[in-house]
């Protein structure tokens, strides 16, 4: 969702600019532009689509060593070129890259900008004409820039270039996420680390309403008041060589397979050589002292947040509750009196779910955010942090961050319940039980042909699509189907299978896909499989994704028994590949499917 790039130095910004733009690619947009200082020679380029049609805009006369680039996702109005950033004020002098939403763009166009032509629908092209405004009222640009962030309300990233004094990036965020990179004669301000790392290593925090006065030897930030704050900068571990699809075709296939290396690396990171668990012992005594688990997530860590709770009440004796972030961000519902707020999210960013931990924060509810990204908000801004250690997830369909996080709350739970003398969580063999886990999803990987040629037979043609199963394979539907819609456009529900009776099966047809997933118990599997009959004798057309031990003759795809506690991780990863080859089928960007953002930075 919006990238920011920005750089000023001795370097070459069309080149950066470019580069950098392409590693944000990952988070979604559908237009994208660039601003290069160049005095007289200054260009101003921007496309809708990828950013191969804005590269395939930009001549050799496009160079100047300041510049600013953006991804733009489209929310105040269409994605067009007059839409596409940068943007620039009435005269043209200044230049602005925006992420987030301006909740008072139309008041201050009504109060401020009156008479002004404005070319788009943006909130950003509004503030940019507030700033040229000011400093046609006399304000100097520092001054247009600090009365502008004094009225601007809602969320932003910004980075703003003055074209007649192009040595300096203004820089100011609030709740969208900003990161300064530090280089050697030249500095650069960017949405994230990994859009910056083949430039720097040496990235330097900004934090909500902090601006930041960005030289090619200088970053000097300063709050709304202009009272300058001293902050370290630190060396992120970031590899390039991770960011890259080596020879996958996609991004998507390649964090697929990376998952059994993610299973091993969580056991090297939260077990010792002896299996004991390595975990904070400050994260271990707050969620022991809270009487609920409250897991605030959005999308497919929602999802993973449910692959999670039984296993964190089994082994917790605490009662875990799910909460849709977006909703809970304005919609808090009665609290127990101990809570402990864990927050699920890959990027770190995501604004809904940061909305919630900003309440929690005030409410003095200890929290716990369960992350990918180190140093992202969420990390930031949470009383405690657990990794995930995955990699760099740059596919938007979620795949390896979800299953590291079921794994990561295992070593949590098995930590927490431990430490309450809970006897089922001293015998869970959790390091044991992960390496077979780790097994089964290379199983399961090695039947990719068969599983593709499946699905073309099931899914080539369909619109819509249910999975549907009991208990955890409830909640592997959940992300199963959300995994499909995304990245297919298959039109899908994960449904409990004894639910769909009670209205659900009138949609049922002839040769509509339903897959069954089976990994509970006999006696569950044999109510699902019941279930599956009721659609079946409808005319569904039915796939059957079951776990060794319960499969009989005719079902499709049997997927390696593992500890009861992690079967979501075993089962999830048929349903990854089902909708990977959905997507690929239907010959769609399976890596950046429309509409979507990789890191939802906006509410
Ligand atoms: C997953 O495939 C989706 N792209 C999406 O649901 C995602 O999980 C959600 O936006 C939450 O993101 P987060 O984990 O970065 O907070």
């Amino acid at each position: 969702m919006c990238g920011i790039v920005g750089v000023v130095g001795n370097r070459n910004a069309t080149d950066i600019l470019m580069q950098g733009l392409e590693k944000l690619e990952y988070r979604g947009y559908d237009s994208a532009g660039i601003y290069v200082a160049n005095g007289d020679n200054s260009s101003l380029v921007k496309s809708v689509g990828r950013i191969a049609d804005l590269r395939a805009k930009i001549g050799i006369d496009v160079s100047g060593s300041t510049g600013i680039g953006h991804t733009r996702w489209a929310t105040h109005g269409q994605a067009t070129e007059d839409n596409a950033h940068p943007h620039t004020s009435a005269t043209g002098r200044f230049v602005l890259v925006h992420n987030g939403v301006i909740e008072n763009y139309l008041q201050i166009k009504e109060e401020y900008l009156a008479g002004h032509d404005l070319k788009g629908q943006t909130d950003t092209e509004i503030a940019v004409h507030l700033i040229g405004q000011f400093v046609e009222d006399s304000l100097s640009v520092l001054e247009a820039f600090k009365k502008a962030l004094s009225i601007i309300e809602g969320s932003y990233a910004f980075a703003l270039v003055d074209s007649e004094d192009t040595d300096t990036i203004y820089v100011a965020k609030n709740k969208s996420p900003l990161l300064i990179g530090l280089g050697d004669g030249y500095n650069m301000v960017c949405s994230d680390a990994m859009a910056m790392i083949r430039e720097t290593s040496e990235f330097m925090e900004i934090h909500d309403k902090e601006l930041v006065i960005l030289t090619k030897d200088a970053a000097t930030v300063t709050d709304y008041d202009g009272n300058e704050i001293e902050r370290d900068s630190y060396t992120a571990e970031l590899d390039l060589s991770d960011i890259g699809k080596g020879t996958y075709p996609f991004y998507m296939l390649k964090e697929i397979d990376e998952q059994p290396t993610v299973m091993r690396k969580l056991i090297s990171t939260y077990a010792d050589s002896e299996g004991n668990m390595n975990i904070d012992p400050a994260i271990v005594k707050s969620v022991q002292d809270a009487d609920r688990i409250y897991i605030l997530a959005a999308g497919t860590s929602y999802n993973a947040g449910f692959a999670s709770k039984a296993m964190l009440e089994k082994l917790t004796d605490t009662p875990v509750e799910l909460g849709v972030a977006s909703e809970w961000g304005y919609n808090m519902p009665l609290l127990s009196k101990k809570p402990m707020f864990i927050l699920l999210s890959q990027s770190g960013e995501t604004a809904d779910s940061r909305q919630v931990l900003v309440k929690a924060n005030e409410m003095g509810i200890p929290s716990l955010t369960v992350t990918n990204v180190p140093g992202s908000t969420l990390s930031r801004e949470a009383t405690y942090t657990m990794l995930l250690h995955a990699g760099p997830e740059i596919a938007v369909a979620s795949t390896k961050a979800y299953t590291a996080q079921v794994a990561a709350l295992a070593f949590l739970a098995k930590a927490v319940g431990e430490a309450n003398g809970k006897a089922e969580a001293a015998e869970f063999d959790l390091v044991h039980e992960l390496s077979i886990v780790a097994q089964s999803i290379e199983a399961t990987l090695s039947e990719k042909d068969m599983i593709a040629d499946k699905v073309e037979k099931l899914l080539s043609t369909t619109r819509n699509a249910f999975y549907i199963g009991r208990g955890n394979d409830y909640y592997v539907a959940m992300e199963a189907s959300l995994k499909l819609k995304e990245i297919s456009y298959i039109q899908c529900e994960g449904f409990a299978a004894g639910e769909l009776k009670h209205g659900t099966i009138s949609l049922i047809e002839d040769g509509t896909p339903v897959i069954g997933l089976i990994s509970s118990s006999e006696l569950v599997a044999a109510h699902t499989r019941g279930n599956i009959q009721e659609v079946a004798a409808r005319g569904a057309n039915v796939l059957t994704v079951v776990e060794e031990g319960l499969e009989r003759e005719g079902d499709d795809i049997v997927v390696n028994k593992v500890h009861p506690f992690l079967a979501t991780i075993g089962m999830v990863i048929s349903t990854q590949l089902i909708a990977y080859y959905a997507s690929l089928q239907r010959g769609l960007d399976v890596d950046k499917p429309r509409n979507l953002a990789k890191a939802v930075t906006v509410e």
